[in-house]
C-alpha cells in the first residue's frame, strides 16, 4: 500500500522503538512529532504513544487535533501501556472519529512503568506489532480495492 506514515509521541522511547520497526516494515521513516509537528497528507497513518494517566499522550492528541479528514484517510492506533485495562486509546480514537477520520484498527503491545511489564516492549513485542501493521496494511489495501477479507 502506497503512502503510509507513520509519527509517534514519546516519553521514554517505547513508542520510538514501536514506530521505527514499523516504519522499517514499510521503508518509511517514522516521524517524532515533536520534530515534525505539522501533518502530510497520508494514506495509512500509524499514531504511535504511550498511556499516562489512563489517557494517550497528550503531545500524541494535540497531533490528532490538526488532523483532517480531508488530507488523513485511514489510521491505526499503536499503544503500549503498563496496564491491559488502560491499553484502549479511547480519547485519541473518539477525537478522531468526531473528525470523521476512519480508526481502522488498534495495535497494543505491554509498556513497562518502573517494576511492571520492566523489560517491555521487547524484541518480541516489537516484532509482533511490526507484523500486525503489515497485516493491517494489506487488509486496507485489499479492502480499498474492493476484495473484503
Ligand atoms: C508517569 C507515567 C505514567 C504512566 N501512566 C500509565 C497509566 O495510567 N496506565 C498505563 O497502562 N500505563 C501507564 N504508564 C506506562 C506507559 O504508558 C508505558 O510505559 C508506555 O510504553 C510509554 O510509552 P512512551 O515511552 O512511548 O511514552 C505510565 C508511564 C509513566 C512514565
Amino acid at each position: 500500500m502506497d503512502n503510509i506514515s507513520v509519527v509517534y509521541a514519546t516519553k521514554t522511547q517505547h513508542s520510538k522503538k514501536l514506530a521505527e520497526a514499523i516504519g522499517k516494515e514499510f521503508d518509511v521513516e517514522a516521524k517524532n512529532i515533536t520534530k515534525h509537528p505539522h501533518p502530510k497528507a497520508a494514506g495509512l497513518l500509524f499514531l504511535v504513544g504511550g498511556i499516562y494517566a489512563g489517557k494517550s499522550n497528550p503531545v500524541l492528541l494535540s497531533y490528532a487535533e490538526k488532523l483532517d479528514a480531508s488530507i488523513t484517510g485511514k489510521v491505526v492506533l499503536v499503544t503500549s501501556s503498563a496496564s491491559v485495562t488502560h491499553r484502549n486509546q479511547r480519547n485519541l480514537r473518539a477525537l478522531l472519529v468526531g473528525k470523521g477520520i476512519d480508526v481502522v484498527d488498534e495495535i497494543t503491545c505491554p509498556g513497562g512503568l518502573l517494576f511492571i511489564k520492566f523489560s517491555h516492549p521487547n524484541k518480541i513485542d516489537i516484532q509482533s506489532v511490526a507484523e500486525a501493521a503489515k497485516n493491517i496494511s494489506r487488509k486496507v489495501a485489499t479492502s480499498a480495492a474492493g476484495h473484503d477479507v
